[in-house]
C-alpha cells in the first residue's frame, strides 16, 4: 500500500468526479461538498467507468444505468448487497492522494 497523488483539489471543485488510472487500477474521486472520498472505478453491475459519472450530493451515478452509491460508504442506494471499494484518501497541501494496493 502507497499513497499516490492522483490530483489536485484547485480541480476538484465541490459536486465533482474525476477518473483517476493508477497502475492497473482504475478509481473514482468524489469532492461531495468539500469532503474527498475515492472509491474502487468500476461498477459491480456490468464494469462501468464510475470516474467518468456523474455527482449528485453524496451520489455517485454510474455513466452506464444510472446505479447509484454512496460516496461515503461505497453503499449501492438501491441494494447495498452491491458494494464498490472505498480507498483511502489524504489531503497534502493541494494534493489528494489516495491509498492504492
Ligand atoms: S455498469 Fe454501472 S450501472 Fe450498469
Amino acid at each position: 500500500m502507497a499513497f499516490v497523488k492522483v490530483g489536485s483539489l484547485s480541480k476538484l471543485p465541490a459536486g465533482s468526479v474525476v477518473e483517476a488510472l493508477v497502475g492497473n487500477g482504475t478509481y473514482a474521486v468524489c469532492n461531495a461538498g468539500g469532503e474527498i472520498h475515492a472509491l474502487d472505478g468500476i461498477c459491480p453491475h456490468a464494469g462501468g467507468p464510475l470516474g467518468q459519472g456523474a455527482l449528485h450530493g453524496t451520489t455517485l451515478v454510474c455513466p452506464w444505468h444510472a446505479w447509484e452509491y454512496d460516496c461515503r460508504t461505497g453503499a449501492n442506494e438501491m441494494d447495498d448487497g452491491f458494494m464498490v471499494a472505498k480507498v483511502p484518501v489524504k489531503i497534502d497541501g493541494d494534493d489528494i492522494l489516495i491509498d492504492v494496493p
